[in-house]
């Protein structure tokens, strides 16, 4: 499905920004948002603080210093859902000590009935609740806030609009999340995504093209695609597109469906953009073209993130992930085919309900063939209203930790031997900022998205022609890697 797009919404958001800015003008106040989960919450957390931003409010310092703050939660796994409850306690005491601060809430946590239930019962000091559905509406329910009092909840069930040109404030100036779709299809039977996200829309291309081509004349260098599973956008070319030139070349009639693999190479010509990622690919949609566009595309990083979930074909199937072990390993070898050096990740599940020590092992088996550049292992966690929630076979608590420990065992190890492969080696580095540990250095991700820590010495910075390391932030510059570990690299600017 292609997502709705309203323009007159946006105008109306607009409006309640204007009024709240009106309303709030020389105060001072400040915000913060908190985001949890994944890189759609950070996106999103993006967005809502460009309102913020345009209503008049600055970054605050810390939680206690906001005038407002925001939590976008995760409900991917329970931890997260226990980690908020935790935090609101902490806020309590904030509001008391300080009567006109706002607390929102927003995100997938809030799409769960019994998360707003609890919520409207035990912290009526929450003042704005609203969801992932309806998060262009933050400034009209805040107006809302403000001048009724009472707390205010608005959840939606699902929609089909996509409510473009609203404002959004990038964390990093040189490198931005771009959504290319929302929602997910798939129901994988462990997972609250689909239930809380809704189902798949695919922005206009069109679009798409436009925010990439003004955030190029912003500065950013780099772009990562976002989506639950990227390889099944399915964007149309519109009658107004302003895609002339794209749909000539690559032969697209108004109305033809626009591929993910067309999306990449529209955007890899996109003037200034010199890193393009995407993140999730799921295994049983990943097309031969896409893997084409490894090799072909100029500015496509030479990594991808494929999520395996697990090495057992029987779990593969009861967690409804439609491909067996084998047909992963035949994307890899094609990946690795098209693109020799391209880093893979994974995301892997331990503990599904029905795992046995066979099964576990066969997960095991894949990630010592795949040898993952790395992996995200995660413990089996119930959710709510999932199939997987009814399955009676569910693993025993320390039998997971101790299955967990072993797989994160043999990914280390792996990620040992890999590492020493970069040693020595010329990488070209985009630079994001300061170390944390050491302000003297410089810290960037290279194109497979390794974090390095380089040092840059006075004779580099001659031939740049600069006095402070820190002008080097944002730009791509070549590092020559001098000790390789296994979470880190260390370099020289060259
Ligand atoms: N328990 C544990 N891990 C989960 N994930 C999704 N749902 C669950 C769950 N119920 C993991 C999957 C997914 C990643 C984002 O989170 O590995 O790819
Ligand atoms: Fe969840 Fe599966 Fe959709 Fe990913 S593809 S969001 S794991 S349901």
């Amino acid at each position: 499905m292609d997502g709705k797009n309203n323009a007159a919404e946006a105008a109306r958001q607009r409006e309640y920004i204007k009024k709240i800015a009106d309303l709030t003008e020389g105060r001072g106040l400040k915000y913060l948002v908190v985001t949890f989960g994944c890189q759609m919450n950070e996106r999103d957390s993006e967005k809502i603080a460009g309102s913020l931003a345009e209503m008049g409010y600055t970054p605050a310092a810390s939680e206690e210093e906001a005038d407002i703050l925001v939590y976008n939660t995760c409900t991917v796994r329970d931890n997260a859902d226990k980690r908020l409850y935790g935090r609101l306690g902490v806020c309590k005491q904030y509001k008391s000590r300080k009567k006109d601060m706002l607390i929102a809430l927003c995100g997938c946590m809030m799409q769960e009935e019994e998360v707003i239930e609890k919520l409207q019962k035990s912290y009526p000091y929450v003042d704005v609740i609203f969801g992932t559905h309806n998060i262009f509406r933050f400034p009209e329910l805040l107006y809302m806030r403000l001048e009724g009092g009472s707390q205010i909840v608005d959840i939606w069930k699902e929609t089909e609009e996509i409510v473009e040109d609203l404002p959004a404030l990038r964390k990093y100036p040189f490198k931005t999340g771009v959504n290319i779709m929302y929602g997910c299809n798939n129901f994988c039977t462990y997972c609250i995504v689909p239930y809380v996200r809704g189902r798949e829309r695919s922005r206009d291309p069109k679009e798409i093209i436009r925010e990439i081509e003004r955030a190029a004349s912003d500065g950013v260098s780099e772009v990562m695609l976002l989506g639950q599973n990227v390889n099944s956008y399915a964007g149309v070319a519109g009658e107004d597109s302003g895609l002339q030139d794209l749909r000539t070349e690559f032969g697209l009639e108004p109305g033809a469906g626009v591929t993910f693999p067309q999306l990449l190479r529209m955007i890899d010509r996109i003037e200034g953009i010199e890193r393009v990622r995407f993140m999730t690919s799921h295994p049983k949609d990943l097309s031969d073209d896409l893997i084409r566009c490894f090799a072909e595309l100029k500015h496509l990083c030479r990594q991808i993130h494929l999520p395996v979930q697990a090495g057992s074909d029987r779990v593969l199937k009861t967690m409804n992930r439609h491909y067996d072990s084998a047909h992963y390993m035949e994307l890899i070898d094609k990946l690795r085919a098209a693109c020799p050096d391209i880093a893979i990740s994974t995301d892997i599940i331990v503990g599904f309900p029905g795992e046995t020590e066979d099964d576990f092992m066969s997960t095991v088996e894949l990630v010592r063939k795949v040898r993952y550049d790395s992996a995200f292992t995660f413990i089996y966690s119930v959710r709510k209203g999932t199939p997987a929630e009814k399955m009676t076979d569910q693993v025993p608590e320390e039998v997971k930790h101790q299955r967990f420990d072993r797989l994160l065992d043999v990914i280390h190890e792996i990620q040992e031997e890999k590492a020493a492969a970069d040693q020595d080696a010329l990488l070209p580095v985009l630079v994001e900022g300061f170390s944390k540990t050491d302000p003297d250095v410089l810290t960037g991700r290279t194109d497979s998205n390794k974090t390095v820590d380089l040092t840059v010495s006075q004779k580099t910075m001659d031939a740049y022609g600069i006095d402070r390391p820190g002008e080097l932030i944002g730009r791509i510059i070549p590092v020559k890697i001098v000790k390789a570990q296994t979470f880190s690299l260390y370099g020289e600017a060259v």
